[in-house]
């Protein structure tokens, strides 16, 4: 018997869309399913085209900027080979339930017109990346329940059940806003990038940066401007070294890496519950089904 495979293709800044990308793959693995997790950078960096012959079903996922994708992702998409009725999901990530933005549309009409024919579409919560630094519980509940809603996602892909993202007026202008904003945003961003005196010039930026847009000159750090606002470079520096001139507010002051609160048996993932009130009470509704 033909047994299916699965090539899940991936974009992830800070880890957060690379753990749900695992997600996927382990569910799938464990439902006997022959399965592929391929990060796009490696794909883009190389200038390769993407290899995707091999695969009967294919995913995507992409963290949310600014109510859409990176651009870096866009770029993946323009590489895709045209194809003939592919079967194809989607899932992204978002740091809110409601900000997540029409992306998935953009997403899924620049993958259709393509020949992937997208019939699943999955919205993730994971902590924000950028400004907010979220409660340790709430990240523990956030990815407790990812685990729940990639296990669901999984299954009704196996079962071919179509489960399409709606878009709503305000998600749809939302997007188109904001997109625009994205796009100046990471350049500018990326421009205004320095290295401090803190740097040792270990080199780590340069060889993690997806774009390479990190350079040393001169025995200094310096950026350029391909830069997909990913924010890699800024949590992952050892020395604290990197921020920004201008945009700093978006860096969240005590770093970004949630993979210790993940495995902290410790910490209790019980921050929402039907009784919060304040600004975390509309994610009770996204919390609650699964
Ligand atoms: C530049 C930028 C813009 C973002 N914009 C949004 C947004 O519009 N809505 C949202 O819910 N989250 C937004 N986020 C948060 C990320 O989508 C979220 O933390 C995501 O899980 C990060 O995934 P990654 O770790 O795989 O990069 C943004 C993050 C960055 C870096
Ligand atoms: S990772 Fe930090 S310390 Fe290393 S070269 Fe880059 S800025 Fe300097
Ligand atoms: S310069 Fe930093 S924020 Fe910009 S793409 Fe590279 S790693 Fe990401």
């Amino acid at each position: 018997m033909h047994v299916q495979k699965i090539g899940i293709f991936y974009f992830s800044g800070t880890g957060n869309t690379k753990i749900v990308a695992n997600l996927y793959a382990n569910e799938f693995q464990y439902k006997g399913f022959n399965t592929n997790l391929i990060p796009i950078e490696n794909i883009l960096r190389k200038n390769l085209n993407p290899s995707i012959s091999d695969y009967d079903i294919l995913g995507f996922g992409h963290p949310v900027h600014a109510f859409s994708a990176p651009k870096i992702f866009f770029d993946f998409l323009d590489r895709l080979p045209d194809v003939d009725n592919r079967k194809t999901f989607t899932f992204k990530t978002a740091g809110d339930p409601i900000c997540h933005g029409g992306s998935t549309s953009l997403v899924r009409n620049g993958l259709n017109k393509k020949g992937y024919k997208v019939f699943h579409e999955n919205l993730i919560i994971m902590p924000a990346n950028v400004v907010v630094k979220y409660d340790d519980s709430l990240v523990k509940q956030l990815y407790e329940v990812a685990v729940k809603k990639v296990k669901r996602g999984t299954e009704e892909i196996l079962s071919g059940k179509t489960k399409l993202q709606k878009n709503n007026l305000w998600l749809k202008i939302g997007t188109y806003l904001f997109n625009k904003a994205e796009c100046n945003g990471a350049f500018y961003f990326g421009k205004y990038l320095i290295a401090s005196d803190s740097c040792n010039l270990c080199g780590k930026c340069i060889k993690e940066c997806p774009t390479r847009n990190i350079s040393k000159q001169n025995e200094s750090i310096i950026f350029g401007n391909k830069c997909t606002f990913c924010m890699r470079c800024v949590y992952n520096c050892p020395e604290r070294a990197i921020s920004n001139k201008y945009m700093n507010f978006f860096i969240i002051k005590k770093g970004y890496n949630i993979l210790n609160i993940i495995n902290d048996p410790k910490i209790k993932g019980n921050y929402i519950s039907h009784k919060t009130k304040g600004f975390f009470k509309h994610f009770y509704n996204y919390m609650s089904d699964y």
